[in-house]
């Protein structure tokens, strides 16, 4: 497999900004160099361009903050995911906020329409207009690449390019907006509470999840979010939320994922330096995608 590295330091889907030195967090983790020691052949196309100014775009009456930026970026995203998997190659996208994910999705969609999604994060990200209390992007990229949301957002890579909700799970939620709970529950998305791996444990979350993400699919998207990790461990993240994954359950998730050998795309969101002197979040990062290709300790 040849993995193509895209960089896409994005912060305006977010509130707190330092997300848009996340991809250079990863790459000075050696990323690269991990990928390259378990046998693939990695190509790091660079960053997509993030113009500086942050002009906020809002109208009144306009709920969605940066939208044009924001828009735009996961355009070009899309083209270049979409590029990538058409050479063959694996994309690895590395954020930059999870508003990101729209453009990644978008992208693998036009390669694979039955694509299975397993979105890790500590948010659900189903957001709409109608629902946010922030406005900020990165808490809609889940609903948008399911179909719903501002025209300008689910019209990227074609408006019938779109993620099925039964082929979608999401692990390790722990902070849902009231809007965000009548919208799965409508849609029919399954999701692994903090409370159902505490519960059950990640092998059968992960099992179950796997089983549902692979069953009417011809391949899987990895999102994911550093934040779905406890902020102990991975305390460079702009939305913390107390009581997260831990180390070993982390790493067990992405194990579990590159032995089912079903993964087509992946992106890394959410590493927000700025909050993490050590840069913590960053290797953690690094170390969970090291298991996602297929690290053994043994
Ligand atoms: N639900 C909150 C919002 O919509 C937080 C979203 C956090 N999302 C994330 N990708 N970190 O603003
Ligand atoms: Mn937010
Ligand atoms: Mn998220
Ligand atoms: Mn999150």
């Amino acid at each position: 497999t040849n993995v193509s590295i895209i960089g896409v330091p994005l912060k305006y889907g977010a509130d707190r900004m330092g997300v848009e030195m996340g991809p250079d967090a990863i790459r000075s983790s050696h990323v690269h160099q991990r990928l390259e020691a378990l046998g693939y052949q990695t190509q790091d196309i660079g960053d997509i361009p993030v113009s500086l100014q942050k002009t906020d775009t809002c109208q009144a009456g306009e709920k969605l903050k940066y939208l044009q930026e924001i828009s735009s970026v996961n355009k070009q995203l899309c083209h270049l995911v979409a590029d990538a998997m058409g050479q063959g190659q694996f994309p690895l996208v590395l954020g930059g906020d999870h508003s990101i994910a729209i453009g990644t999705i978008k992208g693998v969609l036009q390669h694979v329409s039955r694509l299975g999604v397993i979105w890790f994060d500590a948010h659900t990200d189903v957001n709409t207009a109608e629902t946010t209390y922030s406005g900020n992007i990165h808490g809609m990229s889940l609903a948008v690449a399911l179909g719903y949301g501002h025209p300008d957002l689910i019209s990227i890579g074609g408006i019938d390019k779109k993620l099925r909700p039964e082929n979608v799970v999401i692990i390790g939620a722990r902070s849902i907006d009231p809007g965000e709970r009548p919208f799965l529950k409508d849609k029919g998305i399954r999701v692994f509470t903090m409370h159902d791996i505490d519960r059950y444990g990640m092998k059968q979350v992960m099992e179950e999840a796997l089983q549902i993400v692979t069953a009417c699919t011809d391949g899987v998207h990895l999102s994911l979010d550093l934040d779905v990790m406890d902020p102990a461990e991975a305390p460079g993240v702009g939305t913390p939320v107390n009581g997260g994954l831990s180390y070993r359950e982390s790493h067990l998730a992405m194990e579990m994922l590159y032995e089912r050998g079903v993964l087509v795309s992946a992106e890394v969101v959410e590493v927000n330096p700025m909050f993490d002197l050590q840069n913590k979040t960053a290797r953690a990062a690094v170390e969970l995608i090291g298991s996602v290709f297929g690290e053994r300790i043994l």
